[in-house]
């Protein structure tokens, strides 16, 4: 086997296998695959000679360790039941809704369970099996808790570091979880555990105070074996995820893409004002918020279809998971009614694209939008919002974003809201719309100046440090 003194290990690759013919293939029988953690890991890998272990998105397929876009990928299999019960069942039926405030019932089975200790020790021994000795290992997220544990198990010259990009619950909601002493065991195998939101680290820390007594002094967590003697330091703390502003501000200065920008407004019609929402077609989102807020302007008269249109591109995303089916149903039937209830033959009041798009696509739809609608219940990050405000070249624009989000710990400066608040809402887009171009280049400028400032490569470069710093016993 290769040998590699740095790896990255996610549930995802940053590509996904298509079928032939498909017309998402970039031309080598793979595609980009989505989400946040592959926008913002894919930047650095392309400049590391590190190797990235994970899943391949086929199942029951074996692929040998390949290259793609200057990334070495080394492939985890998942069989089709794996696909079943640890991708769709517990990472994604149990603890995505669990870490996402419960917004759907999250479901304990056991049976989920065993799996996700398979397949995370599967994840573990394909790193085992590749990394040299004294190697850095970069475990991602909410689908590989158990994997730091096992590492530092198997190999204890390892540098473990795991970051999560979702949120981290409460203790009072993680207690829920039969099997939460395990998780946070696994996850105390690191050497230091990131978060995006500082009360993200503080809720890890508080749990693993509550269900393993361990002792918590400042940021470090003190691991303990059986006889009470210290084994290890953890340390747990914030590090914001970014995006890789060089990309999307040089796509947002292309002359070309300037133009197709143009060239959407027009297709809309040339409204005065264009709404966007863009996200994985996920109930996090608040995407029946949005919707319920923009259809009641509409039926209050203070927005007319004509003036505005709200583009949705809801990207598929879990599609053989119930809660994402029934919600799939719910927008469209929403979308629906209003376009049937509103639109006129010239215009019309919701676009709605259950599509993905390649990034080009997507800085013209942000370059489109005089107001960007950012509407999550909750969310990690939320990687769109600071897309869209790098977009803005020209510092006009207005993002309105949830304070339930990530990103409105960095993006002060946007309109923020309470998404279950529909009233507050509505009044803070129309605010959006009618910001005046002062006031909205001064938020725009300062949120640009943030972003520019803590872009993705000063993210892992902040992990990477912390990650590798000499550990000071803290008793205070
Ligand atoms: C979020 C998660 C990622 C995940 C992505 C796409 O960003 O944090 O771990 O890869 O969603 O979801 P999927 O289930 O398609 O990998």
């Amino acid at each position: 086997h290769t040998k590699y003194d740095f790896m990255v290990v996610s549930n995802r690759l940053p590509v996904d296998r298509v079928a032939p013919g498909d017309d998402s293939d970039d031309g080598s029988g793979w595609r980009r695959s989505p989400g946040g953690l592959v926008t913002a890991l894919a930047p650095m890998m392309t400049k590391t000679d590190g190797a990235w272990v994970g899943w391949h998105g086929a199942p029951d397929e074996t692929v040998k360790p390949f290259s793609h876009g200057g990334m070495d990928l080394v492939p985890v299999q998942l069989s089709t039941d794996d696909v079943e019960l640890y991708y769709e069942g517990f990472s994604n039926a149990t603890l995505w809704p669990l870490y996402h405030d419960v917004i759907a019932p999250p479901e304990f089975h056991r049976t989920w369970w065993d799996a996700y200790r398979k397949v995370n020790r599967r994840f573990a021994d394909a790193v085992v099996r590749h990394a040299d000795q004294g190697a850095t290992v970069w475990v991602q997220d909410y689908q590989l808790q158990l994997v730091p544990r096992m590492l530092r198990e198997a190999r204890p010259d390892l540098r473990i570091g795991f970051f999560n990009h979702i949120p981290f619950p409460p203790p009072e909601i993680f207690a829920q979880l039969p099997w939460r002493q395990a998780i946070i065991d696994g996850l105390l195998g690191a050497d230091l555990v990131g978060f995006q939101r500082v009360s993200d680290a503080g809720n890890f820390m508080r749990s693993a105070r509550r269900f393993l007594g361990a002792s918590v002094k400042q940021q470090q967590v003190h691991v303990k074996d059986h006889n009470g003697q210290l084994t290890h330091i953890a340390r747990a703390q914030a590090f914001p995820i970014s995006i890789d502003v060089k990309q999307i501000s040089e796509l947002a200065a292309r002359p070309d893409i300037i133009e197709r920008a143009r060239q959407i407004r027009q297709d809309m019609g040339n409204p005065k004002t264009i709404l966007l929402g863009v996200d994985r077609l996920d109930y996090t989102k608040g995407i029946r918020h949005r919707l319920k807020a923009f259809e009641e302007l509409l039926a209050d008269g203070r927005l007319t279809v004509g003036d505005a249109t709200l583009i949705q591109v809801a990207s598929p995303s879990r599609e053989r998971v119930e809660q994402y089916r029934l919600l799939r149903e719910e927008v469209e039937g929403t979308v629906g009614h209003i376009n049937g209830t509103y639109d006129t033959l010239e215009n019309t009041a919701v676009r709605y694209l259950h599509h993905s798009y390649p990034v080009e696509e997507m800085v013209a739809l942000y370059l489109a939008a005089d107001v960007m609608l950012v509407t999550a219940l909750r969310d990690g990050m939320n990687l769109v919002a600071k897309e869209y405000v790098t977009a803005r070249n020209n510092n006009d624009g207005a993002l309105v974003l949830s304070e339930f989000a990530g990103a409105a710990d960095q993006l002060k400066q946007a309109l923020l809201i309470n998404p279950h608040d529909i009233a507050g809402l509505k009044n803070t887009i129309m605010t959006a719309i009618e910001l005046s171009p002062r006031e909205a280049s001064r938020r725009m400028r300062s949120m640009r100046r943030q972003i520019l400032d803590h872009d993705v490569d000063h993210w892992s470069a902040d992990f990477l440090r912390a990650l590798n710093e000499k550990v000071v016993r803290d008793d205070s």
